[in-house]
């Protein structure tokens, strides 16, 4: 961290700090100002981060359908969410006037009248990789495009092929996932860390974003953001299993998702002059995590470095649950809510900053 000029002029300060406090509140009013009724609808890919339970419905272990998660969201609801309350792109959807929640498109109370408006196929513990998404036996990243070649067809027979396209068109489509592939995968098993240098395993991941968004522009998707990896060597995870380092964060897994950020760039860059129409957009919130991480009281927050559920080092799914004693009172105070995924209160934050890039690449 910074070490604060001691004679910077207090009025400057206190400029400072207001500007903290009050640049959160615009950057939430802007975009439902700026984009009300030009995205018809938002459309999810990836994992826990933009997950709203689909893997209530399939045979994993890694689940979040149980208390303390959903204690913040409308009538203390666990709905599969991995936080106590929304996560980013129920307030991205929410930004652009669309709706409050994004629905999981395997919850069977939900049906094509409301995935219309916007649908999630995004699978906690899935990554690009297949073998990332079998560690814990959830729904591929292959799988997602399948549900979304059969949501299309419902969409087509419930709205006629025109609007149907049109909406597809003008959807926004979203791809957060990535973490997994290092994390639960390359770091943690021994099989491709033992076949590919992790550039090598980077690239080949890049190779797969790279295909999957050409499928979608081949598809009919045109806006597309993708997020980028966050400060993986921050989680509260990865911190308290950073023995040599106390408990600071993992530069090296940092480090990993910077490079990988900026190949995702060129990439990003690559695709749209290939792809006709396409508005492909990387809208990576890592630094502005950083900076949470480093400054959490400018945002806010009382802790970065440990998670509310449990003890705050360890706990996520089924360790994160109501017997656990330790979990915090008040998740406004803590920028993760357990070892692995960001509070409600950080997730609206992340979420206003999407939106905000996005706006500002396709003015
Ligand atoms: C992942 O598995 C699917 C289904 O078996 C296959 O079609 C696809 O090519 C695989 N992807 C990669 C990158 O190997």
């Amino acid at each position: 961290m910074q070490q604060r000029d001691q004679s910077q002029p207090q009025q400057t300060q206190l400029f400072m700090k207001t500007m903290f406090w009050f640049l959160p509140i615009v950057l939430l009013l802007l975009p439902v100002l700026e984009v009300h009724g030009k995205v018809p609808a938002l459309i999810v890919f990836g994992d826990s981060t933009v997950d709203p339970g689909n893997n209530n419905h399939i045979s994993t272990i890694l689940k979040s359908d149980f208390e303390p998660y959903g204690r913040d969201f409308a009538g203390g609801k666990p709905t599969g969410r991995f936080s106590n309350g929304r996560i980013a792109t129920d307030f991205i959807a929410e930004a652009f006037g669309i709706k409050s929640t994004v629905p999981a498109y395997l919850d069977p109370t939900y049906d094509i009248k409301d995935f219309a408006t916007g649908v999630s196929f995004a699978s906690a513990g899935t990554g690009f990789d297949n073998a990332t998404s079998d560690v814990l036996s959830v729904i591929p990243l292959w799988k997602e495009l399948e549900y979304y070649a059969e949501f299309q067809d419902k969409l087509r027979g419930y709205l006629g092929n025109d609007k149907a396209n049109e909406i597809l068109r003008e959807a926004l489509h979203l791809i957060s996932i990535g973490t997994n592939d290092f994390l639960e995968n390359y770091y943690m098993l021994p099989g491709k860390s033992s076949q590919y240098t992790v550039v090598e395993y980077q690239n080949i991941l890049l190779g797969i974003a790279r295909n999957f968004i050409t499928e979608l522009h081949r598809r009919g998707a045109q806006k597309i953001t993708i997020t980028g990896l966050p400060p993986m060597g921050c989680l509260p995870l990865e911190r308290a299993t950073n023995i040599f380092f106390g408990s600071n964060c993992n530069e090296e897994y940092n480090n990993v998702a910077k490079d990988f950020n900026e190949k995702l760039s060129g990439a990003v860059t690559d695709l749209n002059k290939d792809l006709p129409g396409i508005q492909l957009v990387l809208s990576s919130p890592y630094e502005m995590v950083m900076e949470m991480i480093d400054n959490p009281t400018s945002f806010g927050f009382k802790n970065a470095a440990m998670a509310c559920c449990g003890t705050g080092l360890f706990e996520m799914g089924y360790m994160c649950n109501k017997r656990n004693p330790f979990t915090c009172s008040d998740a406004r105070e803590y920028i993760f809510w357990d070892s692995f995924h960001p509070t409600e209160k950080a997730n609206r934050i992340v979420a206003d900053y999407v939106v905000k890039h996005f706006l500002a690449a396709f003015k």
